[in-house]
């Protein structure tokens, strides 16, 4: 089944006289349980695109259907609970809240769903414990690493099960064992919990641990193919 599918979709930015055609009429879908990476240079919409799959941001044009529900068609109040409940976010820089240690960091999206203070421990507790941070769970995210504070992201991100992980630049941050690391566990994610994962990247290394890599340039898609199986 389709998760994610876009028919013509366009952004447009405007900015007094000046104007920025980021995407062109896209179109493309997203079966669940796909693991896809999305490169391309710099500008070409990647962040873009990514901020409209996860409900970040209205496209300009065309239609976008999140898990069978018309996103294009919903205000920003609905557009947020579909987030919310379905979409689950990296980023680079990781956003974590400096002054939270990592376990009020990965129960912050428990608190919008209204949950009480004792369930939302113990799913940020087991989401740490997913990530491996389970005896760091006190610490301040300027107590960790780098690629410990992505882990935290992530716990953060998977602590409400959605079906979809979204990660703008996940490695971008990292060095590249900490970069394989966070890898790992995104193939874990999708294969033992069936999360959806879209990931961008620009390294090569990085977009073949997916299985499916579309490339844009200038806005408009220039290549969606399978990533081939490696014979290690
Ligand atoms: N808020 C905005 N207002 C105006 N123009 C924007 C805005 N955000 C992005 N753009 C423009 O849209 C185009 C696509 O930007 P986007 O951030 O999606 O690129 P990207 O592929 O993610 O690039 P990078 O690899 O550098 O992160 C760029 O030309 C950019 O200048
Ligand atoms: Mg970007």
């Amino acid at each position: 089944m389709n998760i994610i599918r876009m028919e013509n979709i366009s952004k447009l930015y405007k900015s007094g006289q000046l104007q920025v055609e980021a995407l062109k009429n896209i179109s493309f879908e997203i079966k669940e349980k796909e693991f896809v990476s999305i490169m391309g240079p710099s500008g070409s919409g990647k962040s873009t695109l990514l901020n409209i799959i996860g409900c970040l941001d209205h496209a300009s044009g065309g239609t976008y259907e999140l898990a069978g529900t018309k996103v294009d068609k919903l205000n920003d109040s609905k557009m947020s609970q579909v987030r919310n409940l379905f979409i689950g976010f990296v980023f680079q820089s990781f956003h974590l809240l400096p002054r939270m240690n990592a376990l009020k960091n990965v129960e912050i999206p428990l608190i919008y769903r209204g949950m009480n203070s004792k369930q939302r421990r113990e799913l940020a507790e087991a989401a740490l414990e997913q990530v491996g941070l389970k005896d760091r769970m006190n610490h301040l995210p300027a107590q960790l690493s780098g690629g410990q504070q992505q882990r935290v992201a992530i716990a953060r991100a998977i602590v409400g099960n959605p079906s979809i992980i979204l990660a703008d630049e996940p490695t971008g941050a990292l060095d590249s064992k900490s970069g394989e690391m966070i890898m790992e566990l995104f193939i874990e994610l999708n294969e033992k919990k069936s999360m959806t994962i879209v990931q961008v990247t620009h390294e090569e290394e990085i977009a073949e641990y997916g299985k499916r890599i579309i490339r844009l340039v200038d806005g408009q898609i220039v290549s969606d193919s399978k990533v081939e199986e490696k014979n290690v």
